[in-house]
């Protein structure tokens, strides 16, 4: 077995320059170059493990997905993850060419996020069991307080979302409260996600995983931001009240 210290753990997440982003403030502004195309971009903020941002980037194919995180440890493992689900087999493969040409894993703290993103650079955030700070002290540090929310404001475009999914109920009132003082509108709010058992187009987390097993329920909520997005949406509303 291959042991590695937190040393061997930065040297390999350094080695993996297709995949792995060190430095993703040299990439603000410029993420559809890295990528090598226009499509959109969705970021998971706190992707832990990386089970959801591995299996999305291979089930949409034409969606750019970045997954974030702020420990290397994370970060190898989501790389591990992310090579495992793409079928890419040996470590020479995904150093030397992009094998997974949609992902890119980032290490970076999501309190500066507004840094390694320009405005309008992205059109989904998800947040997916976020940490929730259950002490009200902490409550700044909670990735749904209007600070954060602000942020991804900034750096979500016209067609852009917010896609929120916990365990944590007070976290999800939290949230709840924290966009709608934001005047901004939600939709598809569930506060029992999985009530009729795990449907096969959802993937699921790590933490989603562990905790629906555990029979707690899952709050799941979308947040509409973008311009385009909130006209979409209204017609929608009005299209379904005509029928
Ligand atoms: C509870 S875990 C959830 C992991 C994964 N999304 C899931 O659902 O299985 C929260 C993750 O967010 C990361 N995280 C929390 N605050 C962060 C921050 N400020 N910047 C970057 N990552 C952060 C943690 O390191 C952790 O991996």
């Amino acid at each position: 077995m291959r042991l590695r210290g937190r040393k061997g753990i930065r040297e390999d997440i350094e080695r993996q320059k297709e995949l792995v982003v060190l430095n993703a403030k040299d990439y603000k502004g410029k993420w559809a170059e890295l990528f090598g195309n226009n499509n959109p971009i969705h970021a998971e903020l706190g992707m832990g493990k990386g089970r959801f941002i591995s299996e999305m980037s291979k089930k949409y194919p034409d969606i750019n997905f970045i997954g974030v995180d702020m420990y290397d440890e994370l970060i190898r493992k989501a790389s591990e993850k992310a090579k495992i689900a793409h079928d890419v087999k040996t470590e020479e493969e995904s150093e030397s060419a992009p094998s997974i040409p949609n992902l890119k894993l980032m290490l970076f703290n999501i309190e500066h996020i507004e840094e390694a993103f320009a405005e309008g650079e992205l059109e989904r955030v998800y947040l997916n069991f976020s940490d929730p700070w259950p002490k009200k002290k902490h409550a700044r540090r909670r990735l749904t307080h209007p600070g954060f929310v602000a942020k991804y404001q900034q750096i979500l475009n016209a067609k852009g979302e917010i896609h929120l999914k916990t365990d944590s109920q007070s976290l999800f009132e939290f949230s709840l409260n924290s966009f709608a003082d934001m005047g901004l509108r939600m939709r598809n709010i569930s506060l029992n996600l999985h009530a009729d058992g795990f449907h096969p187009d959802h993937v699921m987390t790590e933490y989603e995983t562990k905790f629906a097993t555990q029979g707690m329920n899952i709050h799941r909520c979308e947040v509409v931001i973008g311009q385009d997005a909130l006209a979409a949406h209204l017609d929608q509303l009005s299209n379904a009240k005509a029928e």
